[in-house]
C-alpha cells in the first residue's frame, strides 16, 4: 500500500541559552548559516514522503510563523504553539494529532548529510520501532550515547553521561524515525525529555530500538563555537573563501569570513573567520576576528575585537579592545532561563 502522508516533528522550542546574546532576539532555529536560517537545511533534508512538517515551538514562535508566511516550501508547515516548554518528549506528545503513523522527530540544531530515505529503509529492514541516527564523536559527555551491537540494534542509551561511563562513542544525532506506538511511551502534558526518560523505556521493553550510522558530515549547532565552526566548514566545502550578502559596501579586508545583505565594511578595517550579520556597521580601522556581529549592530572605529559575540542591536564604541566576550546591554527578554538547563528546555 502507498502511504499518502507522512511528517516530520522539528524541535524547535529550545530557548538556545548556548547561543546568547545571538538568542535573546531570535529562535534559535533562525538563526542564519551561511545567510540561511538554519531550519531550512532540516525543511530541504527531508524526503519527498514528507508532506507535513510540525514545527514543536514556544520560544519566539512567532516568528517562526512570520518566516514561513513568507518562505516557499512544498510542504505543509504547522507551527505546533506548546503553551510552556515540554522538554523533547514533552513536544512530540503534543504533535500527536497531526500524525498519521510513523513519522520523522529531527533537533532543530544539527547540520549534517544524513540521507532520510536510506534510515527509513535501515529501519524497515530491522523492523524497528524506533530508529536514531548516530555519529562517532571524541567527548560524548555533551551529548547522548548508545550501546550498540553489531546488527545495529541498541541495548543501552545514556543521555550526557561522564566520558569514562560512556558505552560507546557513538552519539545521538538528533534525528529519529518513529513508529506511532513510541507516542504511548509519552504522558500527556508533564516536561519530558525523549532521551533521558523515554529512550531507555523503549530499549528494555520492545528491544527494537535500531541505530543508524551514515558518512559525510554532522555538526550541532548549540554553541557559539559549533557556530563560528559549521562556517568555517562550509566555506571549505563550498570552495568560497568569503561568502556574501546583497549590497555590501565594502572598503576594507575579507578572509574566511561570512557577510549578510546591506553591510558596511569600512576602510582598512580587516575581518577573518568571522559572521557579520544583516545590516552591522563596521567602521574604520577596525579589527575582528572569530567574532560574530549581530544585526543592525555597530562596531565604531579603531576596535579590535577578537572571539567576541555582539547581539542584535548594539553599539561597541571607538577603541574598544576585547577578546572572548559576549556583548548585550539590553533587556533579557524575560522568559529566558537564568542558567542553560541542557536538553529539556535550555539548549
Ligand atoms: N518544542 C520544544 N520544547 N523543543 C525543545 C524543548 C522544548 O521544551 N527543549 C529542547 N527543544 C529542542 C531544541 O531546540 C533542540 O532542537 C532539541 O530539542 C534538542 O534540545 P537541545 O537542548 O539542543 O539538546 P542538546 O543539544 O543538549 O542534546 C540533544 O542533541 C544532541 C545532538 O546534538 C540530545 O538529543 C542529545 O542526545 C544529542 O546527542
Ligand atoms: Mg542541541
Amino acid at each position: 500500500m502507498v502511504k499518502l502522508r507522512m511528517e516530520a516533528i522539528i524541535l524547535s522550542g529550545g530557548f538556545g541559552t548556548r547561543l546568547r546574546p545571538l538568542t535573546y532576539t531570535r529562535a534559535k532555529s533562525l538563526l542564519p548559516i551561511m545567510n540561511k536560517p538554519m531550519i531550512s537545511y532540516l525543511i530541504e533534508m527531508l524526503p519527498d514522503t514528507v508532506d507535513t512538517v510540525i514545527l514543536a515551538a514556544n520560544y519566539k514562535k512567532h516568528q517562526l510563523e512570520e518566516y514561513f508566511e513568507r518562505s516557499n516550501t512544498d510542504k505543509t508547515i504547522i507551527v505546533n504553539d506548546e503553551p510552556k516548554p515540554l522538554g523533547t518528549g514533552g513536544a512530540v506528545k503534543f504533535a500527536e494529532k497531526y500524525l498519521t503513523d510513523e513519522f520523522f522527530v529531527l533537533n532543530s540544531d544539527i547540520i549534517c548529510s544524513l540521507n532520510l530515505s536510506d534510515m527509513i529503509a535501515f529501519h524497515r529492514k530491522h523492523n524497528a520501532v524506533a530508529t536514531i541516527s548516530l555519529w562517532p564523536v571524541e567527548n560524548v559527555s555533551e551529548f547522548g550515547v548508545a550501546e550498540i551491537q553489531e546488527n545495529g540494534n541498541i541495548t543501552k542509551f545514556v543521555e550526557k553521561p561522564k566520558q569514562e561511563d560512556a558505552p560507546s562513542n557513538l552519539i545521538n544525532a538528533g534525528a529519529y524515525f518513529l513508529e506511532s506506538s513510541i507516542l504511548d511511551y509519552i504522558e500527556t502534558g508533564r516536561l519530558i525529555s525523549m532521551e533521558k526518560e523515554i529512550f531507555p523505556q523503549i530499549i528494555t521493553d520492545t528491544e527494537r530500538f535500531y541505530g543508524y550510522q551514515f558518512k559525510g558530515y554532522w555538526m550541532d549547532i548549540g554553541r557559539i563555537r559549533s557556530y563560528l565552526d559549521i562556517h568555517q566548514y562550509l566555506l571549505t566545502k563550498q570552495n568560497e573563501n568569503n561568502h556574501l550578502g546583497k549590497n555590501l559596501l565594502n572598503n576594507g579586508t575579507l578572509n574566511k569570513t561570512v557577510v549578510g545583505n546591506d553591510v558596511i565594511i569600512g576602510k582598512n578595517s580587516k575581518i577573518e573567520k568571522s559572521i557579520i550579520l544583516d545590516n552591522a556597521i563596521i567602521e574604520d580601522n577596525t579589527f575582528i576576528s572569530h567574532s560574530v556581529i549581530g544585526e543592525n549592530s555597530t562596531v565604531c572605529s579603531k576596535s579590535q575585537l577578537s572571539g567576541v559575540v555582539v547581539g542584535d542591536n548594539e553599539q561597541i564604541g571607538t577603541n574598544t579592545i576585547e577578546e572572548n566576550k559576549l556583548f548585550w546591554t539590553q533587556e533579557i527578554p524575560k522568559e529566558f532561563p537564568k542558567k542553560q538547563i541542557g536538553n529539556v528546555i535550555g539548549g
